[in-house]
């Protein structure tokens, strides 16, 4: 919750002060952003569809400097380099001439398949244009922040950073991102798996059936009708792929035996979020809590350790 709204509860004055301090930290060379972690995907959109989730999200703070420097905190942090050239946030600054003091708190795991370097190359796309006055639009970031993520992955995805920063559910494609503002529960299961985004593409097949591209097309075409009436089972229903996901499930020990729990327990679809291997389930809101628990139980059948996010579509990139 911005810092503006918690103080918002106290009295007046306090409310006043509360309003103007991003304008006084900024004043001061000062910002905090929180970027939102992403599931990319969504079975039938590979490469292209996106949400951002509520929770959970990454939060970095920033500081003007002379040059660009990083400190890590947080989920997974001790795996990430906190050179500039190695770091998805190094590559953003230089891409926006805007060097800071960047400290970042990893609230999303890396290699988790909910886009962590994403959304912190998301909060400091956002957050650096916002210091140095770039005057970029939040669809114009989506570009920059991606080239970010490309130092981590090898590649520019815009398919993660592109609900960091706009919200919603997105599709990003070569002509620029189309967003809707979507509201659909879900639940985000990560099991104590490593799968890297490199190895997950590796295995991704090179081509496909007639039948299965038509499959596909229905599918993409159902989640976006859905998404448009925040209806969960039009959504999990778009969620199917025969393509990628299955290639990719075998990565996962016990991709399998979750996904049918969580459809047993009333998931209205369940595919893998992102590379992996978080899966994901989409659900109706009273489902949502044992839908959860079922697939940490499953994932404990097959002795794999793994925590749970009750979640759902949230907003993009906030400052504060
Ligand atoms: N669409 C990408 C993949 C996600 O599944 O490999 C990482 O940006």
């Amino acid at each position: 919750m911005p810092l503006g709204r918690v103080l918002s509860t106290a009295n007046g004055s306090q409310c006043r002060f509360a309003t103007f301090l991003p304008t006084l930290l900024k004043l001061a060379g000062m910002l905090t952003v929180r970027a939102p972690a992403t599931s990319a995907n969504l079975g039938s959109g590979f490469d292209v569809f996106g949400v951002a989730l509520e929770r959970p999200a990454d939060v970095i703070r920033l500081e003007k400097a002379d040059r660009v420097t990083i400190e890590m905190t947080g989920a997974g942090s001790q795996y990430i380099p906190e050179d500039p050239d190695k770091n998805t946030v190094g590559a953003v600054a230089d891409a926006l001439d805007a060097p800071a003091r960047i400290q970042i708190d990893k609230g999303v795991r890396p290699a988790s398949g909910l886009g962590s370097s994403a959304a912190s190359a998301a909060a400091a796309a956002v957050g650096l244009n916002e210091l140095y006055d770039r005057g970029y639009s939040r669809e114009e970031l989506v570009p920059i922040a991606a080239k970010g993520e490309a130092v981590v992955s090898g590649d520019a995805h815009d398919d993660n950073v592109a609900p960091s920063i706009m919200g919603g559910f997105t599709i990003a494609t070569e002509q620029g991102v189309t967003q809707v503002d979507a509201d659909i529960p879900l639940v985000a299961c990560l099991p104590d798996i490593v799968v890297s985004t490199r190895d997950a593409r590796n295995v991704v097949p090179e081509t496909a059936r007639v039948d299965q591209m038509v499959e596909t097309v229905g599918n993409a075409a159902a989640l976006t009708t859905g998404m448009h009436r925040d209806d969960p089972e039009l959504v999990g229903q778009g969620m199917h792929d025969t393509v990628v996901t299955p290639a990719r499930a075998k990565l996962i020990d016990g991709y399998e035996q979750v996904r049918e729990a969580a459809l047993a327990a009333g998931a209205t679809g369940v595919t893998i979020s992102g590379a992996g291997p978080t899966v994901m389930a989409a659900c109706a809101e009273d489902d949502r809590r044992q839908i959860a628990s079922t697939m940490l139980d499953a994932f404990g059948e097959r002795g794999v350790d793994a925590r749970v996010y009750q979640t759902r579509i949230g907003g993009g990139a906030e400052v504060f």
